[in-house]
């Protein structure tokens, strides 16, 4: 089995600087060698070439932060992934912020009737122009994947929308807007908030998630944002929110993933190298693909 990398290094669909350079923190963290003593063959595509605007460009038009970059760069990342998924290999993106999950998704969803998505994060992602309260992008991709936002956004690949709200499944949220819950709610959507976490255990979250995607989907889609785990196991990203999955928590949900055979691409998004600790983040985030790709310790 092989697996392709690509690195997207956007820092533009939010505002802290340093989101960049999580391709290359999570390389140097030695992704490759771990996933090839697993046995896989890794093709490392390099990075997506993402605008570097010196300042952050705003147009009078809209209140989406740096949008017009922010579209071409998900253009180009949702042809690469549908290029890999056409060669066969498992794609495996590495961020940057979380608004490249635009161009991850409609690179996939091209492949798939009833894609399922993961959506693990402290946040919903849910947001549109009208109800965000920053303007950042990386707050709208799982709505733009539903069809719901900014047309330069929706329409990328050239259809809408990529996902089925009943395909979706988040895991750890703590951190919605008021238009989000609504959305949640109106849709229907399925999210293990960190209560049900608490409440249910970690296992019993990916039992559930699992036997509900495993029968309506024919393929599903890690989204993986490091700030849905605690800030004292993933210090490196731009909107840590206190109360998180932990780092064992974490782990465990990739092993499960992996036993169940359901996870179809990945995306690990969020590590930013400039506010981590020793790269401890990358790693982090290295280890849990060791787990999601099927390291055991005997
Ligand atoms: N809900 C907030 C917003 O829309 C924060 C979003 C954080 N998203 C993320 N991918 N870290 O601005
Ligand atoms: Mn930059
Ligand atoms: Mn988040
Ligand atoms: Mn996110």
């Amino acid at each position: 089995k092989n697996i392709s990398i690509i690195g997207v290094p956007m820092d533009l669909g939010q505002m802290r600087r340093g989101v960049d350079m999580g391709p290359s923190a999570i390389r140097y963290a030695g992704v490759v060698e771990r996933l090839e003593n697993l046995g896989y063959r890794i093709n490392d595509l390099g990075n997506i070439e993402i605008a570097q605007p010196e300042r952050v460009h705003t147009s009078p038009d809209t209140n989406l932060r740096n949008l017009k970059a922010v579209a071409e760069g998900n253009t180009k990342l949702s042809q690469k992934v549908d290029e890999v998924i056409e060669s066969g290999d498992f794609p495996l993106i590495f961020g940057g912020d979380h608004s490249i999950a635009i161009g991850t998704l409609a690179g996939v969803s091209k492949h798939y009737e009833n894609l399922g998505v993961i959506w693990y994060d402290a946040h919903g992602d849910l947001n549109t122009g009208e109800t965000s309260p920053s303007g950042n992008i990386h707050g709208m991709p799982l709505a733009v994947s539903l069809g719901i936002g900014h047309e330069n956004l929706t329409t990328i690949g050239g259809f809408a929308p990529k996902i089925k709200p009943e395909n979706i499944v988040i895991i750890g949220a703590r951190s919605l807007d008021e238009g989000e819950r609504e959305l949640i709610k109106e849709k229907g959507i399925k999210v293990y908030t960190m209560h049900e976490v608490d409440r249910l255990g970690m296992t019993n979250v990916i039992e559930d998630a699992v036997s509900y995607l495993k029968d309506r989907t024919d393929g599903v889609h890690l989204s993986l944002d490091l700030d849905g785990l605690d800030p004292s196991d993933a210090p490196g990203v731009g909107t840590p929110v206190i109360g998180g999955i932990s780092y064992r928590e974490s782990h465990l949900a990739m092993e499960m993933l992996e036993e169940s055979g359901l996870i179809t691409s990945a995306e690990f998004v969020e590590v930013n190298p400039i506010l981590d600790e020793k790269n401890k983040t990358a790693s982090v985030a290295v280890a849990l693909m060791g787990s999601l790709f099927g390291e055991k310790l005997l």
